[in-house]
């Protein structure tokens, strides 16, 4: 029993990046220990909370539609220079064939306010572009850039997950996803929201 659960366990591995050289490089050294398979990225400064988690509906999308999957999430047009930016074509509720990608764009070359958001399900044929791929914003290998260039050959597809959204890598982020799931918790909503009314 004991070595049955010891196997279905996931074998964990850590790779550094020594350097910050973007998400793009970032993703490039995970290569060797994922292989030729889609993989999902998951960027940890975001937090997403849903009755169906937002990776199981992006493999859900990318098993139907082959592939690559970027989860969405409309944004004031003000925003949309902190994020990669999709321009799409409409195929269904919540989901579109992303038509170009554009990192950080500055607002008036948005070709939308549909942004990227932290979790992605990849055709490993991302790889071997961003090995090959420039520096893009801010003089980072970027994802996205690799993403646009993946399109050519490889569908994306964009979804809008049915989730919340947190980034808590913004301070206000961070005090929301706190209190929220916090008063969401059985074992603390009381006691918390005692703590909060005093
Ligand atoms: C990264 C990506 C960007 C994406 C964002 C989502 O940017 O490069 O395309 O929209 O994550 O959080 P970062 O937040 O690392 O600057």
């Amino acid at each position: 029993e004991k070595v049955r659960k010891l196997s279905a366990m996931a074998d964990i591995t850590f790779v550094r990046q020594k350097e910050p050289l973007g998400l793009g490089h970032a993703v490039l050294k995970a290569h060797r220990h994922i292989g030729n398979e889609p993989f999902a990225v998951l960027l940890g400064d975001e937090i997403f909370v849903g009755e169906k988690p937002c990776l199981g509906q992006l493999i859900e999308v990318q098993e139907a539609m082959g592939g690559s999957v970027v989860a969405v999430q409309e944004v004031p047009m003000e925003d949309v220079s902190r994020y990669g930016i999709v321009n799409q074509e409409p195929l269904e509720p919540r989901l579109c064939r992303a038509t170009d990608l554009v990192e950080k764009p500055p607002v008036e070359e948005a070709p939308s306010n549909l942004a990227i958001t932290g979790r992605y399900v990849l055709d490993p044929g991302i790889f071997e572009i961003l090995a090959n791929l420039a520096p893009g914003r801010n003089g980072e290998i970027q994802l996205t850039d690799g993403l646009r260039i993946l399109n050519q050959t490889s569908p994306v597809y964009a979804y809008q997950p049915e989730t919340r959204r947190y980034d808590v890598g913004e301070r206000l982020g961070y005090l929301k996803a706190t209190v929220e799931l916090a008063l969401a918790r059985a074992d603390l909503s009381e006691p918390f929201q005692e703590y909060l009314a005093r």
